[in-house]
């Protein structure tokens, strides 16, 4: 019969031996050197990319439908003038700022080739064929390296589409909007992550 000592030094050996996980490996047992590489920076852009879009389903779903179901506020792009809630857009854009101004690197932006505000067109060759891409296969996010002096970032954009008829309504009736014929499931625009790579 194994011992309640054998049993917990196999137990002590199982939990702090090399543990490999999508090429993490790290170890615990401080003899051993600690091995820990990368992780892809695809996977690095999917991960902020379903942070923020979570991020946005809740606030969408959760305060500005809620609170407008209920007839207390509703979202609208004017918030700051009137007593109202910014539009899901608007919160992505503005934490995205806030986020840039960290000055680790990471930025995201909501894009579109049909922008309702100029400023949210492509800003690159990069960006626009990126758009181009995910309009056409909104199933497969566009990715790449690019270079900003001597830094060198890698891009991921991802389709964002009309999911809800409000989407289509809105972009279609905006003042602004290039594009007025956008119909449900339509790709409005893109998500872009941006993450610092080493050289
Ligand atoms: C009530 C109006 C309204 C609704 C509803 C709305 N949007 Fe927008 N959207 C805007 C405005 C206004 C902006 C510009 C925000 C800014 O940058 O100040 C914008 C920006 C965007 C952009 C960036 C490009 C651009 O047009 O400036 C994308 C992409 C986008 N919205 C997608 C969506 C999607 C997807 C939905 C639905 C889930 C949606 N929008 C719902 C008004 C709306």
């Amino acid at each position: 019969m194994t011992s309640l000592r054998t049993r917990m030094m196999w137990m002590s050996i199982l939990c702090c031996g090399l543990i490999t996980t999508n090429g993490i490996a790290i170890s615990s047992d401080t003899k051993k050197e600690t091995v820990v590489r990368g992780i892809a920076p695809e996977k690095v852009a999917d991960f902020v990319h379903s942070i923020i879009e979570a991020d946005r389903t809740v606030y969408t779903s959760h305060v500005v439908n809620r609170m407008h179901d209920k007839g207390i506020v509703s979202a609208n792009e004017h918030w700051e003038q009137q007593n109202a809630l910014p539009l899901p857009a608007q919160f992505l854009q503005r934490a995205g700022r806030l986020v840039a101004k960290k000055g680790s690197g990471v930025r995201y932006r909501l894009i579109s080739l049909w922008p309702i505000y100029r400023r949210n067109g492509p800003a690159t060759d990069f960006e626009r064929q990126g758009l181009e891409a995910v309009t056409k296969n909104p199933g497969t996010p566009y990715r790449g390296i690019v270079k900003s002096g001597k830094k060198q970032y890698f891009q991921s954009i991802y389709a964002d589409k009309a999911v809800a008829k409000a989407c289509v309504d809105c972009h279609n009736s905006h003042p602004l909007s290039p594009k007025r014929d956008f119909t449900l499931n339509s790709v409005l625009g893109g998500i872009v992550i941006t993450i610092p790579i080493e050289p």
